[in-house]
């Protein structure tokens, strides 16, 4: 069984097992009272309806993040917390941070994280915050440096909101979305993943985006700028209009030149 599926991720123990059917496997993100789709599909224009990323899918992300103690991981609409739990038991980040409309979903977030806890898994800090995501103050309530939404039902103006209130948080080094970002000026897409297992789709994608090249976090650049030890570097500014290529050895940069016929 290779490190990538999701049952070696999530074990195979008894616990493990309790943990697939307890978290991973609910049913409850689907079923909410109609209150609250009614409150939420006002808001995001159909965004109650639920879908979630696959164990094996959170994996892929988690890899290409590559969160460490220097990195907040936040999940945008973060369900009964599949996403966010999945990065409080797998990834180094200093704490994780689910925003969500739904009450219920919320609650069931919560047990999750007190089923996990109750089982002794170890995770990251890890809170679950009630919030609007089309008008909170996200720097404030999650002061995340990596963003993940699974965003294929929110409107588009949802999701530009998202994008231009983003890219004014300090903070923010690192947005990845199930969709595209609509057209928007604020940040800029570097890259996307294939391979990412939906709850609708076995082989789908995400996006990636960060605020510029220069901001852009070392380990996510070089999943998209790297190959075989060749790097390519965007130019610096518009007074240098082509991209260059480096060669590297380990973490050393040997040579920097102007990619052939530029
Ligand atoms: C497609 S589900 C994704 C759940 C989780 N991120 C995952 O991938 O497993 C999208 C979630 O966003 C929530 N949502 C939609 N609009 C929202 C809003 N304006 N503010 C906060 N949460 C919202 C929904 O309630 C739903 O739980």
């Amino acid at each position: 069984m290779n490190s990538s599926s999701p049952v070696a991720a999530f074990g195979s123990t008894t616990q493990h097992a309790h943990l697939k059917k307890e978290v991973f496997f609910s049913k409850g993100g689907w079923l909410i009272p109609a209150r609250e789709r009614a409150l939420i599909d006002s808001i995001s224009s159909g965004a109650a309806t639920y879908g979630e990323v696959m164990p094996a899918g959170i994996l892929r992300l988690l890899e290409m993040l590559s969160l460490d103690g220097s990195s907040t991981f936040c999940d945008l609409g973060s369900g009964i917390g599949r996403v966010a739990l999945s990065a409080a038991m797998h990834s180094r980040a200093a704490g994780v941070v689910g925003l969500e409309l739904s009450d219920s979903r919320l609650e069931q977030a919560e047990a999750a994280a007190e089923v996990l806890s109750g089982l002794g898994v170890p995770l990251r800090p890890t809170r679950f915050v009630s919030a609007n995501l089309a008008t909170c103050d996200l720097e404030a309530v999650a002061g995340a440096t990596h963003y993940f939404m699974c965003s294929t039902a929110f409107g588009a103006a949802l999701c530009r909101s998202l994008a231009e209130r983003l890219s004014r948080c300090p903070s923010l080094q690192v947005l990845v979305t199930s969709r595209p970002l609509p057209p928007q000026p604020y940040l800029l897409k570097v890259g996307q993943i294939d391979g990412v297992e939906y709850s609708w789709i076995a082989n789908g994608l995400a996006h990636v985006y960060v605020k510029s090249w220069a901001s852009a976090p070392p380990a996510v650049l070089a999943r998209f700028l790297c190959r075989d030890g060749v790097c390519w570097a965007p130019p610096a500014g518009p007074a240098e209009g082509a991209w260059r290529r480096g060669f590297v050895f380990g973490d050393d940069l040997l040579a920097v030149a102007p990619a052939a016929g530029q």
